[in-house]
């Protein structure tokens, strides 16, 4: 128990609140107790499970740790509930200060109970909207009782991805969400008409249905299955395009990039050449870092026509080659003052063919995955000095059809199809290790996925696969421009200033699996990868 009472009402009900929190070990002075931010995190773990993981807080008598559990809690947390902390604040609290500790509980308190609240509302005009007469006591839902399920979930029970964001704030994410709620309304309804037309022709009376069966014969019977199922198919594909076509992002940014240095890997095709075009008009000085440097000069020169922008350059990049990448790293920092955009856009997909690089990297992996990796290393210290900076990572979607095998991350013998996945859950989870190792810095790290895009990257596809693939892609792939939308998101609109570590969807900001979201993976991948691209003890370390 705490015996540090105070006469004061709040102070008093303070300690009632705290008393009634299961912690992990015994709560017994204030001041002492709470300094390493491991309780604090325990009371908000209770409160925003989603936000709170609680491995990343360190039990700690040493000062460095607990500031570190701090900024942790700080940034993962009570920044995305308002109640973010300053420097000095932070100081107080690792170091003990008398009253510190109390200021910040009574603040989290209010919060929380105002956050109750408003979730409180929240259900009370939902029930009332659907005439459901139901009384929710107050007191239940200000219960402080860990197993009270409102308090418990006042940020988990709105699941959607927006609520990632904080309790009740709108996000670009929620309008998306809302539209593609809209599209599926309209589209159920449709389907449920089409579907009561066909029962209501079947309720027939006896009489009439005996002479109906006599009239119709098996060709009739299956000519109607037919209809219905084609008729059903036709809907289908009608919806899948109109979802398709009214849920892409838009970047809606008119940021001009003047001054400032963009590097795109693999622009010579695809999503790339998009994002190198909308750059180049925006004013930016363009570095395209290609493989192929014919047809990326000639590319250079219908930019350079098309936008008016001659300060645009090509540069020979293969990221399958770790010489490759570290001579253009060596002449990028030679040559370049700045660097404000790192894009990593460059990306392969085989199917069957089984690759390994000069270096002994599984060709999909070193391409995909590695070959950022140790570029990112190679220019940090250009984009540290250029800060504000941004590094954008394409990944994708299908990350969540794979798995990443931390036992072995140079798989040589596994299929290519299947690693390209990986390699994407690879991107996802480096970008989030990448964030965090950069905060403060002023690079900030984000990663996206482009929608699926009418590209290059299906080419090595086999036939008959490619058949209905290529049906697929003309009917309901992104084109081109449309895929480069949220990667030109990431790279130069204003509201995305100082936001790192997230993943982006249609120019939104959309929720990632627990899985690749772990730290402990994040630390453990980047630790194997070090070596595996030859990291030098001369080169800079994030
Ligand atoms: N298309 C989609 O549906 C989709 C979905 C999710 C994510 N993505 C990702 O989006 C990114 C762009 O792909 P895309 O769809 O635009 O495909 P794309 O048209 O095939 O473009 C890929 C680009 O990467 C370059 N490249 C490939 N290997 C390289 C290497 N070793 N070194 C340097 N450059 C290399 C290619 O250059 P060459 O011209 O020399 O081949 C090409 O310019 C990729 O990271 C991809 O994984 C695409």
């Amino acid at each position: 128990m705490i015996g540090d009472t105070t006469q004061n009402q709040a102070d008093t009900e303070l300690i009632a609140w705290i008393d009634s929190v299961p912690f992990s070990k015994p709560a017994k002075n204030l001041t002492k107790d709470f300094s390493d931010a491991v309780l604090v995190a325990e009371i908000l773990k209770l409160y925003y499970p989603r936000y709170v993981e609680l491995h990343n807080y360190v039990p700690a008598s040493n000062l460095n740790t607990k500031i570190d559990n701090w900024n942790t809690l700080n940034r993962k947390v009570l920044a995305k509930i308002d109640v973010k902390l300053n420097k000095d604040t932070i100081c107080h609290l690792a170091n003990g200060t008398q009253g510190a500790i109390e200021k910040l509980l009574l603040e989290l308190r209010t919060r929380i109970l105002k956050d109750d609240e408003k979730l409180h509302k929240q259900k009370l005009t939902k029930h009332n909207e659907e005439g459901i007469d139901i009384q929710l006591s107050k007191e239940k839902i200000r219960d402080n009782s860990p197993c009270g399920e409102q308090l418990n979930s006042p940020v988990g029970s709105l699941d959607s991805p927006e609520a990632s964001d904080g309790i009740c704030q709108p996000s670009p994410v929620s309008k998306v969400g809302r539209f593609k709620r809209g599209i599926s309304m309209v589209f159920g309804w449709i389907a449920s008409l089409f579907l009561r037309n066909i029962f209501r022709s079947f309720r027939f009376n006896k009489h009439s249905r005996n002479m109906i069966l006599d009239g119709i014969t098996c060709a009739k019977l299956l000519c109607l299955a037919a209809a219905i199922v084609l008729g059903g198919a036709a809907l289908l594909l009608v919806g899948l395009y109109l979802y398709f076509t009214f849920t892409r992002g838009v970047c809606k940014s008119k940021s001009r990039m003047d001054g400032k240095t963009v590097i795109i890997t693999g622009c010579t095709s695809g999503i790339g050449r998009e994002t190198a075009k909308n750059l180049a008009k925006r004013g930016a000085r363009l570095i395209m870092a290609c493989r192929n440097t014919d047809k990326a000069n000639q590319l250079k020169d219908e930019i350079t026509k098309e936008t008016n922008n001659s300060n645009i350059v090509v540069r020979m990049l293969d990221l399958s080659s770790l010489q490759s990448i570290r001579e253009f790293a060596k002449q990028i920092n030679r040559e370049e003052a700045r660097l404000d955009v790192l894009i990593h856009n460059a990306g392969t997909a085989e199917t069957f063919r089984k690759k390994v690089t000069e270096d002994g990297l599984e060709m999909t992996m070193a391409t995909n995955y590695f070959g950022p990796f140790l570029l990112t290393h190679l220019l940090i210290d250009l984009l540290k000095r250029s800060k504000p900076s941004r590094i954008v990572v394409i990944a994708s979607e299908l990350y969540r059809i794979a798995r990443l095998n931390l036992n072995n991350i140079n798989p040589t013998s596994t299929l290519p199809a299947y690693l390209y996945y990986v390699s994407k859950y690879a991107n996802i989870v480096f970008t989030l290790e990448l964030a965090r190792r950069l905060d403060g810095t002023g690079v900030t790290a984000n990663c996206l996925h482009p929608g699926m895009v009418d590209s290059g990257i299906w080419r090595n596809v086999p036939a008959p696969l490619s058949w209905c693939l290529y049906l697929i892609i003309k009917a309901f792939f992104k084109t081109p421009e449309q895929g480069a939308q949220t990667t030109i998101h990431l790279a130069v609109s204003e509201e995305l200033n100082g936001v790192s570590g997230k993943y982006f969807v249609d120019c939104a900001k959309y929720e990632l699996s627990n899985a690749v979201k772990d730290p402990a993976k994040g630390k453990k991948l980047w630790e194997l990868s070090e070596p595996l691209v030859k990291l030098q003890p001369s080169d800079s370390k994030i």
